[in-house]
């Protein structure tokens, strides 16, 4: 138990950690050019703000969150995901006060209980974005190119972005009510969360993943047939701007996405080659969602992108990772007389801007020098007693064997010329 860790979580070894941070730099560069800037939020919030944002009928807010009461008996959820922190952040900061568009990403942990496997975990780390204050179907159309541009730069390939509409509170009821009477005649046949769902939630009724409810659904309405006429026009026009921005996508009249607060633009990335789970982003528009929490009407739009699955998709397509950072400098030291100059060598040279190293379980010469070599150092420096008395040290060049004799008082600039 003590060493094993909660299933659906995963430890990233400094190993591997150089993919994360290629995966969160890239976003930080995309997002910054797109104009938006970073808001880091709570990892909890007060339950209330996700049963009421995410709709007490999803599964998240039914199954799948982390909720407890904190010392204080409040209700505590960590959170499934960063929309609603974002409007509640954007509430409370007073951000709609100010110039509109508010333009804002975010990149960390979520927490969904969840059945793990391949690519869905219980706590799994999610890049996003959000932007509130504007209609323009051109900011819908501006983020699936956000999300595509950050794919392509990662290098991913044979992604397929899928574009719907879910419609407004005005041409909703019409689906529903649509689906109701779809589904009226096959009910009994349907599988016990859509039994539920008929009532609850009929929208859901179109992307039930059991084969059964799929063929039963052949056929059925969709948002894009019940569509009033503001909404087919805004979704005619996200169309147009994607097609201007030169954004492939197709369009998916069931995707119905899995969170309530959606209205007119939902879409998702899907990509081959992970598994069951091949949604490795999905978004769109909630213009009600300020409202529901208490603000001013103001339209929204995000998107969120698994990085877990950016991850398996990479290695999928066998896709190279950047090098992970190297060390730059070895200590060695020759001698036990040598050791506290060593020391302070090693201190000279970080204050330089090296990153540097040296070894703590008494290793002998030739056993630090192995050690170096395992941590890939691009220079061992060898500090013996005797050189140092006359101002110098050995500095062995790891990439070639090749051995420098170096005075003291040049040594960094000697490192960092022939790292240069
Ligand atoms: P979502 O579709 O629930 O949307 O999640 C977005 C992405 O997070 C998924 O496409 C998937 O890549 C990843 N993801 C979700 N659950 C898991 C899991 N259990 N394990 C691994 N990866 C997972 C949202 O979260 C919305 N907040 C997106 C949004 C932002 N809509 C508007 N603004």
């Amino acid at each position: 138990m003590l060493t094993n860790r909660p299933r659906g979580t995963s430890d990233i070894l400094p190993a591997d950690i150089h993919k994360w941070y290629y995966l969160e730099d890239t976003f930080r560069q995309v997002c910054h050019q797109y104009g938006y800037g970073e808001i880091r939020l709570p990892i909890f919030e007060h339950t209330e703000l996700f049963v009421r944002g995410m709709g007490d009928t999803t599964d998240v807010v039914e199954k799948e969150m982390y909720t407890f009461n904190d010392r204080g008996g409040r209700s505590i959820t960590l959170r499934p995901e960063g929309t609603a922190g974002a409007v509640r952040a954007y509430l409370e900061n007073n951000l709609y006060a100010g110039p509109q568009p508010v333009k804002m990403y975010y990149l960390g942990p979520m927490f969904r209980y969840d059945r793990p496997q391949a690519g869905r975990y219980r706590q799994f780390h999610q890049v996003g974005i959000e932007a509130f204050g504007s209609h323009d179907p051109g900011l819908d159309a501006e983020i699936m190119a956000l999300a595509m541009d950050y794919y392509t730069r990662l290098g991913l390939s044979g992604l397929c972005l899928q574009v719907n509409s879910v419609g407004c509170p005005q041409c909703r009821p019409v689906l529903r009510q649509r689906l109701q009477e779809f589904f009226a005649p096959h009910r009994e046949e349907l599988c016990p969360d859509c039994q539920s769902r008929y009532h609850r939630n009929p929208l859901r009724l179109l992307d039930c993943k059991n084969e059964k409810c799929q063929s039963l659904g052949q056929g059925a309405p969709s948002a894009l047939d019940c569509l009033c006429p503001e909404c087919a026009a805004h979704f005619a026009a996200v169309r147009h701007q994607l097609d201007l921005l030169g954004v492939s996508y197709q369009v998916n009249p069931r995707l119905v996405r899995g969170l309530d607060y959606y209205t007119h633009t939902a879409f998702e990335i899907l990509v081959g080659g992970i598994g069951a789970q091949s949604a490795i982003g999905g978004g769109g528009r909630y213009n009600g969602l300020v409202e529901v929490c208490g603000g001013p009407p103001t339209p929204g739009i995000g998107f969120a992108l698994g990085l877990e699955r950016i991850i398996l998709a990479r290695e999928s397509q066998g896709l190279p990772w950047p090098r992970a950072r190297q060390m730059d400098v070895y200590v060695a030291v020759a001698d036990a007389a040598a050791a506290d100059r060593a020391v302070r060598l090693l201190t000279e040279l970080r204050s330089a801007g090296l990153a540097a190293e040296r070894d703590y379980l008494g290793r002998s010469l030739k056993a630090q020098m192995k050690q170096a070599g395992r941590l890939e150092a691009a220079f061992t420096v060898i500090a013996g007693s005797q050189e140092l008395e006359q101002g110098r040290v050995a500095v062995k060049e790891m990439s070639t064997g090749e051995q420098h004799t170096v005075p003291l008082e040049q040594l960094v600039d000697f490192l960092q010329g022939r790292m240069r």
